[in-house]
C-alpha cells in the first residue's frame, strides 16, 4: 500500500489528532489495514501517537537526505564523486571494503540513514539511528607506507574538527587519536581499516561517525555521561548535508596538503585543537597503563608523553582517559 494518501492526511498537522473513522473514509480502507500502514511508517522513522477516542497524530517526520543535492555539491570533488547512498545498512564500513576490494576509485562514499550493526575502535557498537547523523565510510588509496597509516586518522580528524566549528562554532575539541569532544563527551569518532600488501598500503577505508541530531533518547543510558550530539550541545538541529559537504572539501584539502607536504603541517594543526596535551592523564595500553603529561605529536601520529621521572615515552596506541 502506498503511504502517499494516508501521509498527506497529516500534512500541515503535525501534532493534531485525524481521527480513524476520517482516514477510514478518505481513503476508503479499515481501521485494521490504517493501524497495518501506521506501524509500517513508524518503522520508517515516523512516530505517531494513537488515542482510542481521538485518532492519530504524527509527532515526527524523518529527515532524509538530499542525496541529489549532495552529489550535485560534489561533483567537482574527489571524496564523494561517486556517492553510493543506502537507507539501513549493517555497516558502512563492509560495503566500502567490498569496493575497494573490487577496484573502487578513492574517493568512492558509502552513507546510509542508519546502520543496524555500526562498529567503533575495539570491537565497540557504534550507534548510528536512522536519519539524525551521518554514517559514511570513503576508500581512499594513500601513496604512503603502511606505517604512516595513522597519520590518516589524525588528517580526519583534523578535517572533521575544522568543519564542524566551523558550521557549529561549538566548543569541539580533539582527543587523540581521534575522538572528537563537546565538554569531554565524544560526538563523532573515526574508524581506519587498511589493506596492505608488502609495505604498500592497497586501500584504507575510513569510516566516520556524527552524532548530529541524536536526541538523549536515541542514546543507550550508559552512554549518555560520555557521548552527546551537536544537536543536545548546541540546543539545535543541523544540516547533515552541509555538515557532509564542509567536511568533504576540507577532508579533501587537508588530504592533498597532506601527500605534498608531509605530516608537519597536520601536526601543527592537530596541536591546536587537541584537548589532550598538556594535561595529566592515564594512558590505557595493550602493554598495560601509564600516568603522564602528553606534550605532543611524534613524526608517525604517536603521542610523546612526558611521565613523572621526566622521561619521554612515545605511545602509537592507546585508549586515553580524563585528566586525572
Ligand atoms: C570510534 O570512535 O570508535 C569510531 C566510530 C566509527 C563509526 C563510523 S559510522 C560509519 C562507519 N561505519 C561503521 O560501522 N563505523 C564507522
Amino acid at each position: 500500500m502506498n503511504h502517499e494518501p494516508l501521509l498527506r492526511l497529516f500534512e500541515n498537522r503535525t501534532g493534531e489528532y485525524v481521527s480513524g473513522e476520517r482516514i477510514s473514509q478518505e481513503l476508503g480502507v479499515s481501521r485494521t489495514a490504517i493501524w497495518k500502514q501506521i506501524r509500517k511508517l513508524e518503522a520508517a522513522g515516523y512516530h505517531f501517537e494513537a488515542s482510542r477516542k481521538l485518532g492519530y497524530r504524527l509527532l515526527n517526520v524523518p529527515d532524509f537526505l538530499d542525496v541529489e543535492a549532495l552529489a550535485s555539491r560534489l561533483q567537482e570533488n574527489v571524496f564523494g564523486h561517486s556517492l553510493n547512498y543506502f537507507e539501513t545498512v549493517e555497516s558502512t564500513q563492509n560495503l566500502a571494503r567490498a569496493a575497494a576490494e573490487e577496484g573502487a576509485k578513492e574517493g568512492t562514499l558509502f552513507l546510509a540513514e542508519q546502520q543496524v550493526s555500526g562498529r567503533g575502535r575495539m570491537g565497540r557498537n557504534w550507534v548510528s539511528p536512522r536519519g539524525k547523523g551521518v554514517w559514511m565510510s570513503m576508500v581512499l588509496r594513500p601513496t604512503v607506507p603502511i606505517h604512516f597509516a595513522p597519520q590518516l586518522t589524525l588528517v580526519t580528524a583534523v578535517a572533521l574538527c575544522r568543519s564542524l566549528k566551523r558550521i557549529t562554532s561549538l566548543p569541539i575539541g580533539i582527543k587523540w587519536p581521534n575522538d572528537l569532544l563537546i565538554d569531554g563527551k565524544k560526538i563523532s569518532g573515526i574508524l581506519l581499516e587498511s589493506a596492505a600488501e608488502d609495505e604498500r598500503l592497497r586501500y584504507v577505508v575510513a569510516g566516520i561517525g556524527i552524532s548530529v541530531n541524536l536526541d538523549e533518547i536515541d542514546f543507550p543510558a550508559e552512554l549518555l555521561a560520555k557521548a552527546t550530539s551537536l544537536s543536545i550541545s548546541g540546543g539545535q538541529k543541523w544540516s547533515r548535508e552541509e555538515v557532509i559537504i564542509e567536511f568533504l572539501k576540507e577532508w579533501e584539502q587537508l588530504y592533498g596538503l597532506y601527500q605534498d607536504e608531509g605530516f608537519g603541517p597536520i601536526v601543527t594543526l592537530w596541536e591546536a585543537l587537541s584537548v589532550s596535551l598538556g594535561r595529566l592523564t592515564r594512558l590505557i595500553t595493550p602493554q598495560g597503563d601509564i600516568e603522564g603529561i602528553p606534550i605532543g605529536l611524534d613524526e608517525s601520529g604517536a603521542i610523546r608523553v612526558k611521565l613523572a621521572d621526566g622521561s619521554i615515552k612515545t605511545v602509537f596506541s592507546a585508549e586515553m582517559g580524563e585528566p586525572l
